[in-house]
């Protein structure tokens, strides 16, 4: 992954979005507040006019069909997959943003993400940057054959994430605290680790009981989350052993 300094350069005036989901939606919004000419998003039954460029904002199972669909339309066509091959999607380009949209932010949730620019061409991989750009991203190039490691890491930086705090929530719902209450307190404790690994590394930022070698306290948890969610041990064994791979990985390099 390379970044991209950032381009002047001014060649998109008109785009047309399709697909009204959660993407979607921002896109055209953020797309409009950069300068540029918006139509849609669409819907799947719409005609989709001419363009500079198309951005299709569908499934990632739908982009080849969709692209197949609208056919001529003048200008390049893109889609926004982090793991789709554009050769595969029959597509001329792809931006797609690092980041998790639930399709009510503004036009200012793309100021300073990362974006992964793609093209099959010097030109189509030009526009993809403009498009970065022009919506305040930071651009990056990734090639084809590292699109399903680099979206890989993705899915494990927010949708794991989400998946194990649900987990978090689950458990600490089985004391006192409501479920609101759980996510509340612990949510300080969420940001502040986020936080130490983003600037100190996952090595300095382990701390627990895990990392100290506490083995009676994990076990304790264990028989814990053995009686109030069963359904978890699986989820907690196999990250309490990934957990003191790190933590010997730390001890070596100290
Ligand atoms: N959401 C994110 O956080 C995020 C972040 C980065 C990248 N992306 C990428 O953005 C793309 C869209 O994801 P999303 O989260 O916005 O999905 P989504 O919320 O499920 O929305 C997809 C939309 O596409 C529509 N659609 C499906 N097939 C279509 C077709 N053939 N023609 C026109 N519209 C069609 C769907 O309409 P129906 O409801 O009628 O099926 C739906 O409105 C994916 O490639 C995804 O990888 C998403």
């Amino acid at each position: 992954m390379t970044p991209m300094s950032p381009s002047s350069r001014r060649t998109v005036a008109t785009a047309t979005v399709v697909g009204r989901g959660r993407l979607g939606r921002v896109v055209a919004r953020a797309l409009g507040a950069a300068g540029i000419a918006v139509a849609g998003p669409l819907g799947r039954d719409d005609v989709v006019p001419p363009a500079d460029v198309v951005l299709l904002c569908v499934p990632d199972g739908e982009i080849a069909t969709a692209a197949a669909a609208i056919g001529p339309v003048g200008g390049r066509v893109g889609h926004m997959s982090g793991a789709t091959p554009l050769g595969e999607a029959g597509v001329d380009f792809g931006l797609h943003p690092l980041q998790t949209f639930l399709g009510d932010e503004g036009a200012e949730a793309f100021h300073g993400i990362g974006c992964a620019v793609a093209g099959r061409s010097e030109e189509s991989l030009e526009v993809a940057r403009e498009l970065a750009v022009r919506l305040g991203a930071r651009p990056f190039a990734i090639a084809d054959e590292q699109r399903a490691a680099y979206h890989a890491a993705a899915s494990i930086a927010s949708n794991f994430v989400v998946t194990m705090l649900a987990a978090a929530e689950e458990v600490a719902a089985s004391t006192s605290l409501t479920r609101d209450d759980a996510r509340g307190l612990l949510a300080p404790l969420v940001r502040s680790t986020v936080e130490n690994w983003a600037v100190r590394g996952p090595e300095s930022a382990l701390t627990g009981p895990v990392a100290r070698g506490d083995t009676r306290t994990v076990q304790r948890q264990r028989s814990a989350i053995a009686a109030a969610a069963p359904d978890l041990l699986t989820l907690f064994d196999t990250l309490c052993e990934s957990t003191r791979t790190l933590a010997e990985r730390t001890r070596s390099t100290v």
